[in-house]
């Protein structure tokens, strides 16, 4: 009897902690992405062969080049850290942490230069419990659709002129208490960074950049899809090629549900049948 409730236990388990869903949070990276900064040199892919090759059968072969800080990328503690770690240096376990997905697409659509308050911060743990230690932090503007038209993404034609940007972004208030109160790991957003370029006209001067880098707290920016994921409740991987001396690269950013982050129908599906499959286990044993 014991050793059949170890089985109906250890399988009820098994299912529910099956292995959660992958969800894509980056964009494409190609010729027509826009560089973040504007000026520098864009997506290069050039052709060093294609075709049937010396080796008797079909190569491709391309050289690539690009930006550090375009599309989905990170930023390295050494972007703006004199002496800070370059990407090389980033050790991996800082490449991966519990994720948490703030929902501001509301507030940003009606104001494009809507700022992240603490306010907000304390409004999102009342329903979704205190953000955990070490996470990244996610913050959903519903600005990636807008990724693909460079002047409404950065809230002006005047594409060029940094100071006249307008998107959403998060005060250094916020900031500076997710830092101190939840010693959070990254910060990410859909957007073009979780800084401004500019408040009311001024240089914004970057400060969570200044307050999170030199912390080697690192930085995700122009990642899509963030709707799709739950407030709590997966893990969120943005792992970069360890580029010698590089203060930042593109990532292939994504989230893994856990148990805990499948929406509700599809735990409740589990639950059942982890009970079911159970039960069935205990009577054939009982039959045995
Ligand atoms: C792209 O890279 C190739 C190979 O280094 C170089 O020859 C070419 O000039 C580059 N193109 C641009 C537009 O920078």
């Amino acid at each position: 009897m014991m050793s059949s409730l170890f089985y109906a236990v250890t399988i009820a388990l098994m299912v529910s902690c099956s292995v959660g869903k992958v969800i894509d949070l980056s964009h494409k990276h190609g010729p027509k992405t826009f560089m973040s900064i504007p000026g520098n040199p864009g997506y290069n892919l050039t052709s060093l062969s294609k075709g049937d090759s010396h080796f008797g059968v079909y190569v491709e072969l391309n050289y690539y080049g690009t930006s550090e800080h375009s599309g989905t990328h990170i930023d390295a503690p050494s972007h703006f850290t004199r002496g800070g770690m370059t990407l090389d240096e980033l050790p991996i376990e800082l490449t991966i942490a519990e994720g948490v997905m703030i929902d501001c697409s509301k507030e940003a659509k009606a104001n494009h230069n809507y700022a992240v308050d603490v306010q907000k911060l304390h409004d999102f743990e009342k329903t979704n419990g205190e953000i955990p230690k070490h996470a990244a932090i996610l913050f959903y503007f519903g600005w990636y659709p807008k990724f693909d038209d460079e002047a409404l993404y950065r809230g002006t034609p005047d594409v060029k002129s940094t100071l006249s940007y307008q998107y959403p972004y998060v005060s250094f208030e916020a900031a500076r208490w997710l830092l101190e109160k939840r010693s959070l790991r990254t910060i990410g957003s859909d957007s073009l960074s979780p800084d401004p370029f500019q408040i009311n006209g001024r240089a914004s001067g970057f400060p969570i950049h200044i307050l999170y880098l030199p912390r080697n707290i690192t930085i995700i920016e122009n990642l899509r899809d963030l709707d799709k994921l739950p407030p709590r409740g997966f893990r969120f991987h943005f792992s970069p090629v360890k580029y010698v001396g590089a203060s930042g690269a593109q990532v292939r950013a994504y989230a893994i549900t856990t148990p805990e982050g499948e929406n509700k129908g599809a735990g409740l599906v589990h639950m059942f049948t982890a009970i079911t499959l159970s039960l069935t286990v205990l009577f054939v044993h009982t039959l045995l």
